[in-house]
């Protein structure tokens, strides 16, 4: 099947929930590269939306991934999974957490954390502790749920009524969260780096103040670690950045690689609040994914992948930088190790994406002012230094 055939197929079967506008469709992937139907080579500096954080193809997760699909790819969490149980206990040595529960995606995994903020009250018996603080401009998922959780009015409006419980403030605003806390709050939900907004860390001091504050009125903290975390930030985790540490976390995206999963993960003292039938999924936890999720954390600690994050994360930072002041266009550049936002002062990140991908290179765009950088953490300056240097004659091109 040619590229043209493909795009019709998709435009008359798929539903039409992407927008797709960029012709193309990958075949395989090398490293840093993906290869279309034509054999055209591309910079891959968006990893599948922060999922591919070991490239494409990485030899210790394909034979991770191709072992356990020759042995068992499914049974049920009904039974004991060895590649479970071990995957559990590497992230709870590496995190804060004491205890993990796997479902397939980031949405998902926010689902478990909201309903395990709320049994958890319940269980205290204090079943009037239901709703939950999130910040304006977050992304917490797709689910009814989760978009209620989400802070953007875009994502809710087609969907109202919306479930209740929910309340946003203002990021970096501690007065506007301590007002919005009233007798029903059990928990504040935040991510520390807003990825689907355009790339905003969140002040340090807010951050701290803000597990300050859910200590003295008694609310759990839950920090979405679904984009920035796994090596992301430059660090395994983000809150590790912030000298914080969350009752409960929750991960997907580079977790296994591009095989879904996604991990609830919570303090014991949190965790203890689900018993045997309060929750569950039929895929979630899987030998596949579990295999691919035990390849993927083996290989990030082996090969110190979170450093070269910050590291690179730094470089491409300085770079940038270097490039605003050459480019009026660029009138910031923002991130945390390689989570990086370009902010223009024109509406044209949808041109610059366009033009950088006929060169070569995929990023992604927020909005219309927003370039977004989430290049696979196994990045190196060389790789770097081309994309820099294509930016910089995009800008002038323009
Ligand atoms: C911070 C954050 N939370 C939740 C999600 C939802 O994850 P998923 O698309 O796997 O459901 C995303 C996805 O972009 C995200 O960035």
């Amino acid at each position: 099947m040619d590229l043209k055939e493909i795009m019709e197929i998709d435009s008359r079967y798929y539903m039409n929930t992407f927008g797709r506008r960029t012709p193309v469709c990958f075949e395989y992937g090398q490293g840093i590269f993906l290869y279309d139907s034509d054999g055209r080579k591309y910079y891959d500096f968006l990893s599948g939306i922060a999922v591919n954080a070991l490239g494409h193809a990485h030899p210790a997760l394909v034979e991770a991934v191709c072992s356990q699909a020759r042995k068992l790819i499914h049974c049920s969490s009904l039974y004991y999974i060895g590649s479970q149980a071990k995957l559990a206990k590497m992230l709870a040595e590496v995190s804060c957490a004491d205890r993990v529960f796997f479902c397939n995606s980031g949405a998902e995994a926010n689902e478990g954390a909201i309903k395990l903020a709320r049994i958890y009250f319940k269980k205290k018996g204090m079943p009037g502790k239901y709703g939950i603080i999130t910040l304006k401009d977050s992304f917490h998922g797709r689910t009814l749920a989760t978009v209620a959780a989400t802070g953007q009015e875009k994502y809710q409006k087609p969907y109202e009524p919306l479930m209740p419980g929910f309340r946003h403030v203002q990021p970096n605003d501690i007065g506007a969260l301590e007002k919005a806390i009233d007798d029903t709050t059990c928990a504040v939900m935040l991510e520390l780096v807003q990825g689907e907004s355009g790339v905003h860390p969140m002040d340090k001091e807010y951050v701290q103040a803000v597990r300050r504050l859910c200590d003295e009125k008694g609310l759990l903290l839950m920090i979405d670690e679904i984009q920035t975390g796994m090596g992301r930030t430059g660090k395994l985790f983000a809150y590790e950045h912030y000298g914080v540490e969350p009752d409960i976390f929750t991960l997907a995206k580079a977790l296994a690689g591009g095989v879904p999963i996604g991990a609830l993960c919570a303090k014991e003292s949190v965790a203890g609040a689900f018993e045997p039938g309060d929750h569950g999924s039929t895929f979630g936890g899987n030998p596949l994914a579990c295999s691919a999720g035990l390849a993927v954390l083996r290989t990030m600690l082996d090969e110190k992948l979170p450093e070269n994050a910050e590291k690179m994360g730094s470089y491409l930072m300085g770079e940038l930088e270097r490039l605003s002041e050459k480019h009026r266009i660029i009138s910031g550049v923002r991130g945390l190790g390689l989570m990086t936002g370009i902010q223009l002062a024109q509406d044209k990140a949808v041109e610059v994406k366009n033009r950088l991908f006929g060169r070569g290179f995929l990023v992604g765009s927020v909005g219309t002012s927003v370039i977004r950088l989430l290049p696979p953490l196994i990045v190196t300056r060389d790789d770097i230094d081309n994309f820099v240097r294509t930016l910089d004659e995009v800008l002038a091109s323009l």
